[in-house]
């Protein structure tokens, strides 16, 4: 057993898919995710999120390409496990590919993978994708069965759904929150990088960031949603500084 060692700091990916949503509402170029990730590269983000949805609800084929081109930041492609994302990950060879669950009819990635329950629907996933290079995380719940599923698929990163401490009761907070931490020392344990996202926003995140383990965080609707009022910049600024005074 490999123990991966605690990160000092903290990576912030941000996630530009609802740039790419505002954008489709009207079927133009304007607002342009590759914008975004210019703006948030240069202020210190330390990847760029987007997930290609199979409906295309935000970013689309052409913005991986786009994005690629125009910044030198790490991205990282959530997507569906299914064949045609696969080909679409293997062409154009992102940094890291994160798995995640789909539901056309949901609005958000609403839970995390059942990677317990499709084994062997997602081993072939991880395992061309890791041996094209690419990193390959799975995007579960906190929980030690998702864990040890990813354990056995042989992902060397998996990102907790932080959904559930996002939206718990003020009486649930601590719960949730305990479930994180303990389930990102478990990870490390197994020598799995444990990374969380979902739902963070200025007021939530601190707890999040101070788990000594988690070595990223990715977030966008807060941050996107932000950017109206302040600018992309300084929300993004912001987000980075509560994340490093929590550290
Ligand atoms: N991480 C993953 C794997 C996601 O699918 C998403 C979007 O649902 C996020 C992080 C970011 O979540 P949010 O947009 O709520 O910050």
């Amino acid at each position: 057993m490999t123990t991966v060692p605690a990160p000092r700091k903290l990576r912030l990916g941000v996630n530009i898919d609802h740039v790419a949503t505002v954008r489709n509402a009207r079927g133009g170029d304007h607002p342009d995710p590759v914008r975004a990730a210019q703006q948030v590269a240069a202020v210190g983000a330390d990847g760029i999120t987007a997930h290609l949805r199979e409906d295309r609800r935000h970013i689309r084929d052409d913005d991986l390409r786009r994005i690629a081109e125009a910044t030198d930041l790490p991205l990282n492609l959530e997507m569906a496990a299914t064949a045609e994302m696969l080909d679409i990950a293997l062409a154009h060879r992102p940094h890291a590919v994160c798995l995640v669950p789909e539901r056309r009819e949901e609005r958000t990635t609403e839970g995390g993978l059942d990677a317990a329950g499709q084994h062997n629907l997602l081993y072939p996933f991880v395992d061309r994708l890791l041996a094209a290079g690419i990193r390959v995380s799975l995007f579960i719940a906190p929980c030690e069965r998702q864990l040890d599923a990813a354990i056995r698929l042989r992902a060397p990163v998996v990102e907790f759904h932080t959904g559930e401490y996002a939206h718990a009761s003020p009486e649930q907070r601590a719960a949730e929150l305990r479930r994180l931490a303990d389930m990102a020392a478990l990870a490390t344990k197994n020598g799995i990088e444990p990374h969380a996202g979902h739902g963070l926003t200025y007021d939530n995140v601190q707890p999040v960031a101070a788990i000594p383990q988690l070595a990223e965080l990715n977030i966008g609707h807060f941050l996107v949603g932000e950017a109206i009022f302040v600018g992309l910049e300084q929300a993004v600024l912001k987000m980075r500084r509560l994340m490093d005074a929590a550290r």
